[in-house]
């Protein structure tokens, strides 16, 4: 199979490594000749290392390497069976790339961006044949992260959509199907856990290394709400907030945090400018956790409701399968429980309890119980 991917960033150079991995002949094309060099010598570093770790033979790490092309011409995708975009996200800019590549590729050609904000409806509309157009949206690392979102456009044919997942699956990726939606899953079933935890710090409930500390010790997450977010950046992680805030209406369930904007705006944008709720400068002194049970449990109890209340509703409007929301939160964010398999275990009707406890307190829109989630925790149902 011959792949196309464009743009040798982040996101393309990773994608055309899992590609050439899976012994697939690739084309990396990207408008920058520096970008691609750049590329190329990241891939080979990368190969090195997995070779010096025995995770790669000498010749395999060689052999992925000489199926990648690179190129800054388009024409050089001529002849592809699937294109990966992975350039700037600007609609008007992507929308002129998916013309000039319809006019060179094949008509069986699928064309799939990697977007995570713009609708896949609305870049699909560009097209003369807009049910080849799909969504594939992979996380960061790529070769690493094993989940890939796969989002059909309103328009997608069915055909389409199964050729794609087929393949993604044979790149030995966790694939999910998801409806068009904002932030698709994983965008938007993350939100709560940074927003309620920056909630509860404005709050004074409990200070950022203690609400780490228990999401890591006693909740299980590989990293605390805080830590996550300064690794992410602030920049970044907002305006995904933002960007899913404004695509579902200015639903108040996902409403950012003046705290997070404020860190953005003064450059305090975590761990790569060398501050954002911690201080990782040399010899700097950060908080210690409170390491106290009761209020560690309260903290986390109070985020997994809010975490399973959005991927109830997630499941509730139809935007993708139980199975494939829990699938996504445990591949895309590593969560370590699917979050509806989490809620059977704690039962229903506790997690009910938590969010109309919360409502009670606050009359917030943001602790509005899912309707999926009462109705079956009146019925002492479970999602699995
Ligand atoms: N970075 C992430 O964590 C992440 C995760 C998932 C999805 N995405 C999505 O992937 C896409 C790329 O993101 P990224 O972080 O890799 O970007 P990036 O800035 O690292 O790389 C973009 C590359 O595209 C090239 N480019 C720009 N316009 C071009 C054009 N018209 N034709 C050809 N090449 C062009 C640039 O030279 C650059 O090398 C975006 O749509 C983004 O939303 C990013």
């Amino acid at each position: 199979m011959k792949v196309g991917v464009i743009g040798c960033g982040t996101m393309g150079s990773g994608i055309a490594q899992v590609a050439s991995t899976a012994n697939c002949e690739v084309v990396l094309y990207d408008l920058n000749e520096g970008a691609l060099e750049k590329s190329k010598v990241a891939l080979a570093k990368v190969m090195a290392r997995l070779v010096e770790k025995g995770r790669q033979t000498d010749d395999g790490a060689k052999a992925i390497q000489e199926r990648i092309t690179y190129s800054t011409t388009l024409d050089a995708l001529k002849g592809a069976d699937f294109v990966i975009e992975a350039i700037v996200e600007n609609l008007e800019i992507k929308h002129k790339l998916f013309q000039s590549l319809e006019a060179l590729v094949s008509k069986d050609c699928i064309i799939a961006s990697n977007t995570s904000s713009l609708s896949i409806t609305s870049l699909a509309a560009c097209l003369q044949q807009p049910e080849r157009f799909i969504g594939v949206h992979f996380f960061n690392p790529a070769p690493l992260m094993k989940l890939v979102e796969i989002i059909p456009a309103v328009q997608t044919s069915a055909e389409v959509l199964e050729k794609t997942k087929n393949t993604i699956d044979a790149w030995k990726k966790v694939t999910v199907t998801v409806k068009d939606t904002p932030g698709f899953i994983v965008n938007k079933v993350a939100r709560p856990f940074y927003s309620e935890a920056i909630k509860m710090v404005e709050e004074g409930t409990a200070d950022v290394a203690t609400i780490d500390w228990a999401m890591r010790e006693l909740g299980g997450f590989r990293m605390g709400p805080f830590e996550l977010m300064d690794f992410i950046g602030h920049d970044v992680n907002y305006i995904v907030t933002e960007t899913v805030f404004k695509a579902f209406y200015y639903d108040g369930r996902y409403k950012p945090s003046f705290t997070q904007k404020r860190l953005s705006e003064a450059g305090y944008l975590g761990r790569k400018s060398g501050r954002g709720f911690y201080n990782y400068a040399d010899g700097a002194t950060n908080p210690e956790p409170i390491k106290d049970q009761v209020l560690g449990e309260y903290i986390v109890n109070r985020i997994v409701a809010m975490l399973i209340n959005e991927a109830a509703d997630t499941l509730h409007v139809n935007i993708a399968c139980a199975k494939d929301i829990d699938l996504a939160m445990q591949n895309g964010v590593n969560y370590p429980k699917g979050l509806l398999a989490w809620a059977d275990e704690k039962g229903l009707p506790c997690c009910v309890s938590v969010m109309d406890e919360l409502f009670d307190e606050y009359h917030e829109e943001r602790y509005r119980c899912s309707p999926i989630l009462r109705k079956l925790g009146k019925n002492n149902s479970t999602f699995f």
